[in-house]
């Protein structure tokens, strides 16, 4: 198999069908944030066991073709002595690590970002592959205010992504390519549309200027929504319209999939966003999930880090990926949620 077909093959299982990715990538600061939520202490071994009652949960094999995890957990074992590559290889999940380090300010560029991470990437790269990485992330992170985002931060934060994922192809891994409009904010589902839109450009403008494969990616994506903050939310109709129109506008029919980021919405506003798009009839791409929150969310409080709730905390778990599995086929409803 050459690199290129190998690329192209893990991209294709990545969004196989029935499936979706478990995105639990957060940064140990992140997921101390996340436990704190619930009154849970954040240590290096409660982190491992949150992450080992989700990976084990019985049956996940069968709606998650990968995992995203963080250099912390891609380099933790399970109770057994098992590394957590080796637990999901043989559940047939791919493992997968995020590789970009963070925002810093973007210079001359007050109040936005650029993505970190670039320095010594190429190297970090080789290491993961010999840990057992099959695929790799880079979250760029666009926000909506007044008067931005800049076209420079949007061109910055694509230049970033596209090195990032040229270099992901060269050691053989399939990059996810994430540039996420976030939903802070108080603008209307118009400029989401509008951002995404001109985000969505600029990102495909550097993957093809620095060489990637197009056909070995998955684009990440953010939904088209109004604003947390918007006196007029946008009801599912028009997210999925909407969002359609911008991923049939921007993303070539070759790239194999996308795969939503929740963002903020809940598990179930999600899973009834995913499944309109999938109802719509023939897509060029395959469309799937590839939730933090949306599928954490109950089972990080139903676990509490307590031992003893690790089986009722897999079973909120795994009823969210059912819910998501359900979302990627067009198949999701109110009664299927309820159970
Ligand atoms: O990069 C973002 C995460 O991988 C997805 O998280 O679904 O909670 O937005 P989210």
């Amino acid at each position: 198999m050459t690199i290129e077909e190998k690329l192209a093959a893990t991209a294709s299982a990545l969004v196989t069908t029935g499936k979706g990715i478990l995105a639990i990538d957060e940064t140990s600061p992140t997921c101390t944030k996340r436990f704190a939520e619930f009154g849970i202490e954040s240590t290096a071994d409660s982190r491992r066991s949150y992450r080992e009652t989700l990976i084990t949960a019985p049956g996940i094999g069968d709606y998650v073709s990968g995992v995203i995890m963080f250099d912390e957990t891609i380099r933790q074992t399970a109770k057994d002595g098992r590394s957590f590559v080796d637990v999901l290889n043989t559940l047939g999940v791919m493992p997968g690590i995020k590789v970009d380090t963070g925002l810093a300010a973007l210079a001359k560029a007050p109040g936005e970002n650029v993505t970190d991470g670039l320095d010594g990437l190429r190297e970090r790269l080789y290491e993961y592959c010999e840990i057992g990485a099959r695929f790799t992330k880079w979250r760029a992170v666009i926000k909506i205010g007044p008067g931005t985002p800049s076209r420079y931060c949007i061109e910055t934060n694509a230049h970033a992504l596209g090195r990032y994922a040229a270099l992901a192809q060269e050691a053989g891994l399939t990059p996810i390519v994430e540039p996420e409009v976030l939903m802070d904010g108080d603008h209307d589902v118009g400029r989401c549309l509008e951002v995404t839109e001109e985000v969505l450009q600029s990102v495909f403008r550097e993957l093809n200027s620095q060489r990637c494969l197009l056909e070995g990616i998955v684009l990440k994506a953010n939904m088209v929504t109004s604003g947390i903050g918007s006196p007029r939310r946008a009801n599912t109709g028009e997210i999925a319209e909407l969002t359609l129109k911008t991923l049939r506008r921007c993303v070539p029919a070759i790239v194999p999939g996308v795969a939503f980021l929740s963002g903020g919405q809940t598990g179930k506003e999600a899973c009834r966003n995913l499944n309109a798009m999938n109802s719509l009839g023939r897509l060029p791409w395959e469309l799937t999930f590839s939730f933090g929150r949306a599928l954490q969310y109950p089972s990080l409080g139903v676990w509490g880090g307590e031992p003893h709730n690790v089986p009722a905390a897999q079973a909120a778990f795994l009823h969210r990926l059912r819910m998501g599995g359900a979302a990627r086929a067009g198949m999701y409803s109110s009664e299927l949620e309820r159970g």
